[in-house]
């Protein structure tokens, strides 16, 4: 059987980790498409040169011709610009439109029968207009938002309770900003509740919110810390997750941002839920009762995504 293919548009950062961690886990063959065709080339011959030393089969290369991607069966994207210290997500709104558009053309033509996984933010409406400008299918083409938070969500759990790291479960959901929802009632140690857990004395509430707010600046912290770009070990890692429950037909549960047709009582837009992953990419949309505050904190971080959204058509690109 013939491995399978997975195309990276931007070999940046996030690209050359992914690249990495594909060959890594054996997942297929890379083809990394890059404006700068030398820096995708370079990267892949040079994770290549590693595959002797760690034992992995993975052909890989590099340029900027989007005919390599031609009938890939994921692709991920991460072409665009990153954060600098002092800017939001949304700050690169107007940067990173522009490239969505090549993007999602290159897509249309040569993959239209690929899984899409975006990573580039402000990731909730780029992930809308490669859907919308690729014409792709909505259930083919997700966001890669929620993984990396949860995982971030888990990660300061996991240390506040001093366990590990994997018997801690979390629940994010909402846009990938400021907004985004962390549930801690949905969010365990082996099955536990966080608010049981709080009962049972192992935390405070207060240590949780700081907890809750950290996760949703958990971005911020790291462009601060590296002052030029952004968080990419773990947002590669994340996409990786989603791209092998695909590949593989896992029917993983990851919160991903999806088009929403009516669930949670929203439409038309792209936002972070929890959805099964499996061969036919988004299989199913899982829909929990939310308290009335969570439905307030969701609606409210969906109608932050819509402003986004607008403001994207207003540029008319
Ligand atoms: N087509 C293809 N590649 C492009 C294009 C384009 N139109 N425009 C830029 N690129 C490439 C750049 O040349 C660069 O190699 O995208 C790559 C981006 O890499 P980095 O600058 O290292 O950024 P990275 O950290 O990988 O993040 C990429 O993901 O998490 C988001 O906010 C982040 O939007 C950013 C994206």
């Amino acid at each position: 059987m013939a491995r399978n293919k997975i195309a990276l548009i931007g070999a940046g950062n996030i690209g050359g980790t992914l690249a990495h961690l594909i060959g890594l886990k054996e997942l297929g063959d890379v083809v990394m498409f890059d404006v700068f065709g030398g820096v995708a080339a370079g990267k892949a011959l040079d994770i290549m040169q590693s595959s002797p030393v760690d034992g992995f089969d993975s052909a890989m290369s590099g340029g900027s011709d989007y005919s390599a991607i031609k009938d890939a069966d994921v692709i991920i994207v991460t072409a665009g610009f990153p954060r600098m210290p002092g800017m939001s997500r949304d700050d690169l709104l107007t940067k990173n439109a522009g490239v969505m558009g090549q993007v999602a053309e290159g897509i249309k033509q040569y993959a239209p029968n690929a899984f899409v996984i975006c990573i580039t933010n402000p990731l909730d409406v780029m992930v809308w207009a490669l859907q919308q400008k690729s014409g792709l299918p909505a259930h083919k083409v997700v966001g890669m938002a929620g993984v990396l938070d949860s995982s971030r969500f888990r990660l300061f759990l996991a240390q506040e309770f001093g366990v590990s790291v994997e018997d801690v479960t979390a629940f994010v959901l909402g846009g990938h900003g400021d907004t985004m929802v962390p549930l801690t009632r949905y969010s365990t140690v082996a099955g536990i509740p966080v608010p049981d857990l709080i009962k049972m004395g192992w935390t405070t509430q207060e240590k949780i919110d700081a907890i809750v707010a950290r996760t949703a600046n958990g971005g911020g912290e790291i462009v601060k810390l590296l002052e030029k770009g952004s968080a990419f070990y773990a947002p590669a890692a994340s996409a990786v997750a989603m791209a092998e429950s695909y590949l593989k037909d896992k029917k993983r549960v990851l919160p991903c941002a999806v088009m929403l047709n009516g669930e949670y009582g929203q439409k038309d837009f792209y936002v972070g839920v929890p959805v099964v992953i499996g061969k036919d990419g988004v299989e199913k949309v899982v829909e929990v009762e939310f308290l009335p505050e969570e439905k307030a904190a969701f609606d409210k971080s969906c109608d932050a995504v819509k402003k986004l959204v607008e403001d994207f058509k207003k540029l008319g690109v």
